[in-house]
Order: C-alpha cells, then sequence, then structure tokens
C-alpha cells in the first residue's frame, strides 16, 4: 500500500500523486528540512512528491514513474525505538538513492554499516572537503560549505560503500556505491546556506535522467482546480497583514473567484509596525481588492495582559483573531456560505510539527488547536500552504502584484508579540540557578549569560535556551568589517556547540550606561501599550534608516527584538538587533551590514531614556530560530 497524501493532516504533496510526470520521490523521516527538499527538486522543474517512509512498497514503486528516491533528514535517532523506517528491499530497485542526515545514518544502518551517538552534535556551518572522485560532487569545489545539523554520527560503511568526504567533526560525512548509485550525506544539502547544496541535487537529477517538465504555471493551474472544488459556491473570507504571504493570497483568491465573492480584513492588533495600517490600507486597496480595516489594539493587549510564556501569547492571538472573526461575521451576516482564508505558508505548518514525524518546533499562530478544529472540519481554506516564501514570491510576481509588496521583509502575523520578551519574574542578580553546573564550571566562559531565555532550533527541536553576550568588542579601526561579522558569527556557532545552556550569542553595540556590565537587571513586565511603543520606535528607526542607506533589499528580514533587561542600573529595556540573511526562513546566517549602519541606528535607539543597551544577534538558524519567541 502507498501513502498519497491527501488527508488533512499531512500536507503535501505540492503536486498530488502525479503519473503524468517523471518524478523524484522524498521519504519523509520528519525533520524540518523535508519539503524543503522537495522545494529544491521542484526549482530545478523536476516534479518532487514526499512519502511516509513505511508506507512505500517495491510494487508501488514500480508502479510509478520514479527516477530517484531522496531520504530526508529527522529528528530522531536510528537507536530509538520508533525511529522512521523504511523496506530496504527498495534500495535494490535500481533507482538512484540519496540519503541526507538521518537519511545518511538510516541508509548505513539499514545495509549494515554502523552509526555511534554523538557527543558534541555538529550544528550550523562546516566546512567539507570531497576526494573528487563521486559524481554527486561534480562541480563542487573541493573544500565548500554545508549546513550540519546532527548529533549521531556514522563509524563504519557497509560493505562496498566508499567514503567521498569529510568535515573536521565528521569523517564519514559524505560516501557512495558506484555500481548501485546510493549516494549520502550528512549534511542538508537542501537549506540555501549549504554553498553547493542546489549542485549537488542538479547532479543527482543528471544520474537520475529524469524529465525537466515542472513549472509555478502548473502549480497555479494545479492549485486553482482544488480550491475551486473546495470553496464550492461559498464565498471566502481572509485576515490580511500586509505581510507578502497574506497579500498573495488574497490577490490569488480574488483572481480566482472575483472581488465580490473574496472579502479581506486587517485587524489592527496593536502589536503591528509604526504606519502599517495606513499603508496596508493604501497598498492593498490599490490592487482592486475589498478590504476592511478592524482598530482592535486595545482587545489584544487586554487579553495579553499578565501573560508571559511565548506559546500562551501565541495562543492568545491567535484566538483573539479568531475572537475578532466571529465578531466580524457575526456583525456582517457572514455565516455558513463564507470560508476563512489564511496566508499560511509552508515553513508555518511544518514547524508546527505538521506531518507525522516532524517533531514540534513552536506552535504557529494559525495552527492553534481552535484554528486546528476549523482545518479539520474543511472551514480553512489555505492557497499557499505548500508553498515556501520564496516560491510565494514568484507567485505574487505571476499574479501581478507590485513588487514594493512582493519583496517586503517578512512580518509575522503575531507582529510585534513575539518580539517582546516578557518576564514574570524580576531579579537585580545575575540569574544563574537554571544554568548547568557544566557552563558555570568552565573558567572564566568568554560570555555573559543573560537571565532569559528565548527559543532556538538544534538538531531539530526547539530548545528554549538562555541567550550568551559575547565578551568581545569590535575593534574600533577594523578595516574588514564584513569578515568581522563573519568571525562573530562562527565563533558564536561554535561556542553554542560546546556549551548546553545557550542557543544564542550577542554583543554589545552600544549602551547608556558608563563602564564595563557589573549588574543585570530582569525586569517584571508583559507585553504593555507603552512596551510596544518603545519597540514600535526602535523598529521604525531600523526600517527608515536600511532605507535611507539602500540596504532595504540587503538582508531578507530584520527582526528588532525588546528585553527587559537593563545593566548597571541604568534604563529598564534592551533592544537587539537582528538582521537576517535567508532565502526561505529554514535556515538564516546573520545579514551582513556594514557597522556604520549599526552605529547609527544604536546611538538613534539610545536616545530613549528607557534603553539600557542595544545588541547585534550573531547566531545563525540553526541554531537560533529567527525571532527570539
Ligand atoms: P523562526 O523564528 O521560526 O521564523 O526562525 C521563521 C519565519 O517565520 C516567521 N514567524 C512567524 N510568522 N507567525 C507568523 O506568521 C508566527 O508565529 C511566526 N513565528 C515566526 C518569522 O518572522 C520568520 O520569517
Amino acid at each position: 500500500m502507498h501513502f498519497c497524501q491527501h488527508s488533512t493532516n499531512f500536507h503535501f504533496p505540492l503536486y498530488s500523486c502525479s503519473m503524468a510526470h517523471e518524478k523524484i520521490i522524498i521519504l519523509d523521516f520528519g525533520g524540518q528540512y523535508a519539503h524543503l527538499i522537495a522545494s529544491r527538486i521542484r526549482r530545478l522543474n523536476v516534479l518532487a512528491e514526499i512519502y511516509e517512509p513505511d508506507k512505500v512498497s517495491v510494487e508501488f514503486l514500480k508502479s510509478q514513474n520514479i527516477k530517484g528516491i531522496i531520504l530526508s533528514g529527522g529528528p530522531q535517532s536510528v537507536f530509538e525505538e520508533n525511529s522512521p523506517t523504511t523496506d530496504s528491499a527498495i534500495f535494490d530497485l535500481g533507482i538512484p538513492v540519496l540519503g541526507i542526515c538521518y537519511g545518511h545514518q538510516f541508509l548505513a544502518y539499514a545495509l549494515g554499516g554502523k552509526v555511534k551517538r554523538g557527543v558534541e552534535g555538529e550544528y550550523g556551518r562546516a566546512e567539507f572537503t570531497h576526494d573528487g572522485k563521486c559524481p554527486i560532487f561534480e562541480n563542487v569545489p573541493e573544500k565548500s560549505i554545508f549546513w550540519m545539523n546532527h548529533q549521531d554520527e556514522l563509524e563504519a560503511l557497509p560493505t562496498g560503500f566508499i567514503k567521498c568526504g569529510s568535515t573536521s567533526q565528521c569523517e564519514l560525512a559524505a560516501y557512495w556505491h558506484p555500481k548501485k548509485n546510493i549516494f549520502s550525506v550528512q549534511f542538508h544539502l537542501e537549506v540555501t546556506h549549504s554553498q553547493y547544496g542546489q549542485q549537488v541535487f542538479k547532479n543527482f537529477l543528471q544520474i537520475c535522467k529524469v524529465s525537466y517538465d515542472w513549472t509555478i504555471e502548473k502549480f497555479f493551474e494545479e492549485e486553482k482546480k482544488k480550491l475551486i472544488a473546495q470553496v464550492g459556491q461559498k464565498n471566502v473570507f481572509l485576515f490580511v497583514s500586509g505581510g507578502v504571504d497574506s497579500s498573495v493570497a488574497f490577490a490569488f483568491l480574488t483572481k480566482i473567484f472575483g472581488e465580490k465573492r473574496v472579502k479581506g480584513l486587517f485587524v489592527d492588533t496593536g502589536l503591528l509596525r509604526e504606519g502599517e495600517v495606513e499603508y496596508v490600507e493604501k497598498s492593498l486597496r490599490g490592487i482592486g481588492a475589498d478590504l476592511t480595516v478592524l482598530r482592535e489594539g486595545e482587545y489584544f493587549l487586554q487579553k495579553l495582559k499578565g501573560v508571559c510564556d511565548p506559546e500562551k501569547k501565541r495562543e492568545i492571538i491567535g484566538h483573539a483573531f479568531l475572537d475578532v472573526q466571529k465578531k466580524f461575521f457575526t456583525a456582517n451576516h457572514l455565516h455558513s456560505d463564507w470560508l476563512l482564508a489564511q496566508g499560511t505558508i509552508y515553513p508555518d505548518t511544518i514547524e508546527t510539527g505538521g506531518t507525522k514525524h516532524a517533531s514540534k518546533i513552536k506552535t504557529h499562530h494559525n495552527r492553534a488547536p481552535e484554528v486546528q478544529k476549523l482545518i479539520d472540519a474543511g472551514k480553512i481554506v489555505e492557497p499557499l500552504k505548500e508553498l515556501y516564501k520564496d516560491e510565494v514570491r514568484s507567485l505574487g510576481e505571476f499574479l501581478g502584484l507590485p513588487s514594493e509588496l512582493v519583496w517586503r521583509h517578512p512580518f509575522p502575523g503575531p507582529g510585534l508579540g513575539v518580539r517582546i520578551l516578557c518576564s514574570d519574574v524580576g531579579s537585580d542578580e545575575p540569574l544563574h540557578k537554571n544554568v548547568s553546573a557544566f557552563t558555570l564550571q568552565q573558567k572564566n566562559p568568554p560570555f555573559t549569560i543573560l537571565p532569559i531565555k528565548s527559543v532556538g532550533v538544534q538538531g531539530d527541536f526547539r530548545t528554549y535556551k538562555h541567550p550568551a553576550i559575547l565578551k568581545f568588542q569590535k575593534s574600533s579601526n577594523s578595516k574588514d568589517p564584513e569578515f568581522k561579522l563573519e568571525y562573530f558569527e562562527k565563533m558564536a556557532t561554535k561556542l553554542i556547540n560546546h556549551y548546553k545552556d545557550i542557543n544564542r550569542c550577542i554583543f554589545l553595540l552600544d549602551q547608556n550606561f558608563k563602564g564595563n556590565v557589573k549588574t543585570i537587571q530582569l525586569n517584571k513586565k508583559c507585553v504593555q501599550k507603552g512596551r510596544v511603543q518603545t519597540l514600535q520606535r526602535a523598529d521604525d528607526i531600523v526600517t527608515r534608516t536600511l532605507r535611507d542607506m539602500n540596504l532595504y533589499d540587503a538582508v531578507w528580514q530584520f527582526p528588532t527584538v525588546l528585553l527587559p533587561i537593563a545593566f548597571n542600573n541604568v534604563g529598564e529595556e534592551s533592544i537587539i538587533l537582528r538582521p537576517i540573511d535567508s532565502i526561505d526562513a529554514m535556515s538564516a546566517s546573520v545579514g551582513k551590514l556594514p557597522w556604520e549602519f549599526f552605529g547609527k541606528v544604536a546611538a538613534q535607539i539610545l536616545e530613549d531614556p528607557k534603553i539600557s543597551a542595544v545588541f547585534l544577534d550573531v547566531t545563525s538558524k540553526p541554531p537560533g530560530t529567527i525571532e527570539w519567541e
């Protein structure tokens, strides 16, 4: 029996079980990156479909037009009792196979090799060296950078397999079987931070001899048919945020059903950026869409009063959206003949644990339990749920949306709510209570731990750990600023891999206090109007300076984060700058902006006496997430 994912709780394939196309199948071992592989393959104009590994059989594979099999990464260890498996007879079909991360370990383990538990793990950037003999690395330089995200590692290869590359921490990082066309790598080819990942996929597709016959226009046609079938005679109602996703979803639905059947509702949650309401109103009405604006800031803030837990905040914001929706439905008599649409994109669902094996990284507000009930009842339309950010932008351009809108930096649905860190405990001591003996016993660690936690992602799991302030200062006469920033980023990866209690590294750009950090105060604070205004001001300084210095397009996103932490009894809060370089948010590195930019921004932010210090977050993803909560 094979499994073709049409059910509501398995969110793929983008192009469902097609017999017409030659295709590559991906066995989903559950990693947060599994579906990204499909996206990468499709970008090379080849149809890719995803299957559950324990549901594919030799008979099924023979009955389809399958030209290659990719084994994805996954959060489990092959040693775990219920770790995912597949029938190893499929490796004897003569179809080329490519293993990635968990797939790399599973493949070796299933065919008689040895896997061992890693001690430290290897997360983020790694330099890979290959021997030049394996065709999977054709046109890949002997040394290049790939992204790692694993703890276990291979100890011995199965008979007939040959090692073809390694990194300093991972000896058997790549291997192959020349006669069987089986290839395997420990690193994640699919994340854009792997320099030659796409080249390796290209090489694999060449080896598979597959046809290149898949395009975004076909996605549009396929998805349009599905939407017409789902919506039937009903009308569609959509919350728009002004971000790329909801705007593209709105335009997509308006194009299919016309403005009379598609209503957009823009909710001012009180957690938006400065000037956002006016911008969104102007730009969406400009594309001929039917938009209503509701000002509900007081309602959201009142619901968030006293709430500090990040997951709880997301849930409350999700519920508040639904309350506003119900109120609107009732007031406008929009009941059974209206469906709710959402601009949910693929990473939002996968990181909530949207597939059977995927681990939950965090709950997206579009997947709050109440919303999930509506999804299960078929009452929610999500036209972009199989797309990654870059694909959403391609679709936006295909639909003729203005490029300023399509290329806006992404902004999360819960808005500044995920950028205002809260604390229900206060302290005027450095809070080392929860930090393990391991880190504290290290003599003079090169950082100071902050008494608050933020979210990160390590080895497919979300981690709530402490950010660390690096004890290094930028040399003021630095001649090669970009290199320096890269150096801090590398150092952050090393430290986070080594010290178990931290998942982020930041460093001090400028401060309102004098001298070195002597005391750290954690202030008891939740999301309040005054704090939102403080963050809006800082965020506006960042956006304006990016535009003024012509740097807006040099970064993919730029969260500005508010921490309820002050130093040396000066001010009440601190600001973190989080410039992001990414393509799809699944992996990210620090946006390499000039020091002059950071200097200008920090100086303006510090004109607010409530701000104690301004920091720069130099953590890649993994191990840090983009947002702090
Ligand atoms: P992370 O923090 O997971 O973010 O690395 C990845 C991308 O998703 C955005 N993000 C969200 N968007 N609701 C949203 O609509 C959310 O709860 C949420 N959390 C993160 C984030 O801004 C980044 O672009």
